[in-house]
């Protein structure tokens, strides 16, 4: 079975073309769910806007436009109410098959990359980078489902002078690197970093280290390497407590673009791209100014010769397209660098590396605020540890487990806590900033983890009292089961439309208002202590229930437990 909501939009526009001609068939019927029972399941002003585009009457224009419109087979006979809305209702039959048969997706045969997480070497990741791991894990899963082959790129920042600095330091000090945590690499860095701003042979010596580095001398890119690796051993831990799915196949940082920068350079500069600015490679893009209206460069080139953060974007771009054969690729990253992507993209485009059959997008998010409403920071100002924030959620959900029998707490508390972090980053608009707040996170109540985690424990609950659960959706007659079952046919849409728009938190929105239908569906329908038929249509409808729940918080990279 497809989705009906498409097959409905076709049959409107069809109706439409034949009735006023082909080119009224091309409007989007924007055909949506009914805001109100009585107006049926759907509704579309798709009459009224023709009625504007034909100068008639509004109410005129849905009687032919229902005339002509052919969907017996699926609804009961259509209905125009108010000023000329066109209202559907579905037959008892055709919602119960939609439900009985879900949409499903095929492959796509097209390929998405998805930057996201990427932290930065010798540091802590800190809470954006923590919000870029969730949302990417997340739209790895959307993309997925709905056909895409999906390569994950951890982007991590691990190439830069700083790291001239740092060895430089090292062998200075006589440190052993193997000695090194990811807190001592920190305090390396901040001693390497204060040496360079005081003592002029050491910072030469330190930009000699880089150009070490960067060629490939053993010795330096060993003590790099060993510097790389613990790093990525703590971010590890991280994503182990989050149950991200980067592993480090996913790693493809910085650094693995070196022997690509000189090419880029190379190219720009043939095609007449580049303009050398004040001992610096930049490409001036048209429309780039900056606040006081000059233009805004962007350097490929720095002038100590260097290559900076965008000529390795390049790299990964032209990487991206030409051996990986993305047709799009997303880049999951804080809002302070719209203006970065933007300048990438257009310089990718106009250097023909990103060809017009391949999108690039840059997936925004907003900060994470403490509770003062400034960004989230420890009381000293540092960056919070995040595997002690997250160890903080378990805590909380693990005492909210309390007295709870027939539960493993360990894991349940695990999933629990991690699943309300997640699900509070992503039901909030990614654009949009939000503020750390365990205790509203852990709530069994509102729009939280806990509360869908909730309803798909009781519900499995009750699917194990009622046994034998193999039989259809049949009958769907109280208002309370028809609102879920029709709520239960929304899940693919939503789901492509997720996929489309990049925005997880529609997903968030839909799954709550599906468990907000059951809980008036058990108000208003017996499952248990009906009988015969209906009673095998309830459990039926609570087992697409449970599936929907579970798939869509599977989706958001969410564990759902059996019990809580
Ligand atoms: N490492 C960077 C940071 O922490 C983010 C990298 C984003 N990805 C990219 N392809 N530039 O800010």
């Amino acid at each position: 079975m497809s989705a009906v909501l498409p097959v409905l939009a076709t049959r409107l526009s069809t109706a439409a073309a034949a009735t006023f001609g082909p080119s009224y068939g091309e409007l989007d019927p924007e055909l949506r769910s009914a805001t109100r029972p009585e107006f049926g399941h759907y509704q579309t002003n798709l009459a009224l806007r023709l009625a504007n585009a034909l100068g008639r009457p509004p109410r005129e224009i849905a009687a032919r436009l229902v005339a002509e419109l052919q969907v017996d087979d699926l609804c009961e006979p259509p209905r125009i109410a108010g000023p000329g809305f066109v209202n559907l209702t579905l037959r008892a039959e055709t919602l119960a098959a939609a439900v009985n048969e879900p949409e499903t997706f095929g492959p796509r045969g097209e390929r998405v990359v998805v930057d996201y997480s990427q932290p930065n070497v010798a540091k802590q990741m800190h809470v954006g980078h923590l919000r870029s791991t969730v949302i990417g894990d997340a739209l790895c899963n959307v993309l997925r489902y709905v056909g895409y082959e999906v390569i994950r790129q951890n982007h991590v920042g691990d190439w830069g002078t700083q790291y001239g600095m740092m060895i430089e330091q090292l062998e200075d000090e006589g440190l052993d690197p193997e000695s090194l945590d990811l807190q001592g690499l920190q305090l390396l860095y901040e001693r390497s970093r204060k040496h360079f701003d005081a003592d002029g042979t050491f910072a030469d010596r330190s930009r000699l280290r880089v150009v070490a580095l960067q060629s490939g001398d053993p010795g330096t890119r060993a003590i790099w390497r060993r510097m790389v690796d613990v790093s990525l051993d703590d971010f590890e831990q991280v994503y182990a407590l989050l149950g991200s799915a980067l592993t480090r196949d996913d790693v493809v940082g910085e650094s693995a673009y070196n022997d690509d920068l000189q090419p880029i350079v190379d190219e720009l500069s043939a095609a007449g791209l580049l303009t050398e600015s004040e001992g610096a490679l930049c490409a001036f893009l048209p429309g780039f100014l900056g606040r006081d209206g000059q233009p805004l460069p962007v350097i490929v080139r720095k002038s100590d010769g260097g290559f900076g953060y965008s000529a390795t974007d390049l790299a990964a771009v032209r990487h991206r397209v030409n051996t990986l054969h993305a047709s799009r690729i997303v880049y999951v990253v804080d809002h302070r660098q719209s203006l970065h992507f933007d300048q990438i993209f257009t310089l990718a485009r106009t250097a023909s590396w990103l060809p017009p059959t391949t999108t690039a997008e840059h997936v925004s998010f907003g900060t994470v605020l403490g509770p003062n409403g400034k960004p989230f920071k420890t009381r000293a100002g540092g960056t919070v540890k995040l595997t002690a924030l997250l160890n903080e959620a378990v805590a909380r959900a693990d005492s909210l487990l309390e007295g709870r029998d027939g539960v493993d707490r360990q894991t349940t508390a695990r999933a629990v806590g991690i699943g309300a972090v997640k699900y509070a980053d992503l039901s909030s608009d990614r654009g949009n900033d939000y503020v750390f707040d365990l205790d509203r996170m852990v709530a069994m109540t509102g729009n939280t983890g806990p509360y869908l985690q909730y309803a798909h424990a009781r519900l499995t609950r009750l699917l194990t009292k009622a046994g034998a659960s193999d039989g259809e959706v049949t009958d769907l007659k109280d208002p309370a089961e028809v609102r879920l079952a029709l709520l239960l046919t929304g899940f693919a849409g939503t789901v492509a439309q997720v996929a489309e728009t990049l925005q997880p938190h529609r997903l968030c929105t839909y799954l709550y208002e599906v468990a907000a239908a059951l809980s008036t569906f058990y108000e208003q329908c017996p499952v248990l202590t009906s009988e015969g038929a209906t009673k095998v249509s309830r459990i039926a409808l609570c087992v697409s229930t449970r599936k929907v729940l579970q798939d869509g918080l599977g989706l958001l990279g969410i564990a759902a437990p059996d019990a809580m």
